[in-house]
């Protein structure tokens, strides 16, 4: 494996990351403070190409490699971690869905017009009781008269109240014999009849991302809603997580760099003993391990990611990454704060921020317990 950077992903660093400073960190406190969903955002990111990177341009995708998406996520993250989930969910996870598994009709109605931003996109699997244990879908979806009728509802879904696309999760044949093959995907609009979302959820982290219910009620999905075969539903959504995983590793990769650059500024700038704190052997010890820690995620995500880019299967090396960045991310925006003592305990500098985004990277797109199982499970296979 080639450990340097091609001159495309060092060149999509450079303008992502002028982009992230530019309209992103005038914003990231405000809209962490109030809880405001950053709609003014979406247009800037599709006009920079944003919302399909490893899509191909013929597709109005920006025709990069998954290394460059994921250096993406982590440039995004780095200054704005809403703003990244938005873009990776919409990319990892629906777009994923619908790019690799859709019909060529399918492609046609939707991969352009998510890849290009022009619609904004959403993936529905968790449920109330299917949240570790997502094969326990409860809502349905039965083929009556050529149509399936949805009725279930999903939880925690970021986008939902935003997106025009969904990609859902329902059983097509609640035979519990079939167990996961009893589970279906579909593409599914807003606006359907009987297609309701409830209020945004308040968070502890991530607070101005918009993660809220969905409820389904006897809504009417045309028979080619349906997204690849009857059945294979359960293994649409673990394939695509796979790829989720190394953008949410790229997520915990930026929220880590943002704490560690604002660590490292505070250590020059803040005066204590007679001299800036970064002089004395704690801090500068503290700032080497989170920097090590921080580089030895980004490799595992770059490996990932590069596996990606090969076709290979990648599903063991996605949760080495998520499970390690997730971890990290959470040490090293917690010894950020601890840098910046009092101060870092303030909404007045970046890393408390950091420190409650970075928990999430631990628990969505799969727990840290569910990437172990998944590493744990290929060792013993
Ligand atoms: N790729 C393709 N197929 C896969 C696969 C993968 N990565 N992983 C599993 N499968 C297949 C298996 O081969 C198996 O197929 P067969 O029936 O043909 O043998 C089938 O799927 C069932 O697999 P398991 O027996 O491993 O399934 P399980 O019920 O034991 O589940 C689990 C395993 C790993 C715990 C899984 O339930 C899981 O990943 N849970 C976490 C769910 C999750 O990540 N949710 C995130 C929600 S989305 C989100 O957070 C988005 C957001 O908004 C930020």
């Amino acid at each position: 494996m080639d450990f340097t950077l091609s001159d495309v992903q060092e060149l999509t660093r450079t303008m992502v990351r002028e982009f992230a400073e530019r309209e992103l960190a005038p914003i990231a406190a405000e809209i962490d403070q109030n809880h405001r969903f950053p709609i003014e955002t979406l247009p800037k990111l599709a006009e920079n190409n944003l919302f399909g990177i490893p899509f191909p341009e013929e597709w109005g995708g920006a025709g990069l490699d998954y290394v460059s998406y994921a250096i993406a996520i982590e440039e995004i993250s780095r200054v704005c971690a809403t703003t990244s989930i938005i873009v990776e969910t919409h990319t990892s996870l629906a777009l994923e869905a619908i790019f690799n598994y859709g019909s060529d009709e399918q492609k046609r109605d939707y991969v352009a017009d998510l890849a290009s931003g022009r619609k904004l996109a959403s993936f529905a699997l968790t449920e109330p009781m299917a949240g570790t244990d997502a094969a326990m879908q409860e809502s349905t979806a039965i083929l009556k008269d050529g149509e399936y009728i949805l009725n279930g509802s999903k939880v925690f879904i970021t986008d939902g109240n935003y997106s025009d696309v969904f990609v859902v999760f329902a059983k097509t044949n609640p035979d519990p014999a079939l167990g996961t093959r009893g589970i279906s995907a579909f593409i599914v609009e807003a606006g359907l009849p009987g297609f309701t979302a409830g209020e945004g959820e308040r968070k502890m982290g991530l607070r101005a991302a918009n993660t809220s219910t969905l409820m389904f009620s006897d809504v009417r999905l045309p028979a080619d809603a349906l997204l690849g075969k009857e059945g294979e539903g359960f293994k649409i959504a673990m394939s695509v997580l796979d790829a989720g995983r190394v953008g949410i590793a790229a997520q915990a990769v930026g929220i880590a760099q943002g704490a560690l650059d604002a660590a490292v500024k505070y250590a020059k700038e803040r005066v204590q003993f007679g001299k800036p704190i970064g002089n004395l052997q704690a801090i500068q010890w503290m700032l080497a391990d989170m920097s090590t820690d921080l580089e030895a995620a980004r490799l595992l995500t770059y490996k990932a990611a590069h596996l990606q880019d090969l076709g290979k299967r990648f599903s063991v090396e996605a949760a080495h990454a998520k499970l390690f960045a997730g971890q990290m991310a959470s040490r090293v925006a917690g010894m950020a704060i601890q840098i910046h003592g009092g101060n870092g305990f303030t909404e007045s500098y970046p890393v408390e921020r950091a420190y409650r985004d970075a928990k999430i990277t631990e628990i969505y797109e799969g727990t840290n317990e569910v990437q172990r199982m998944v590493i744990s499970r290929a060792l013993l296979r």
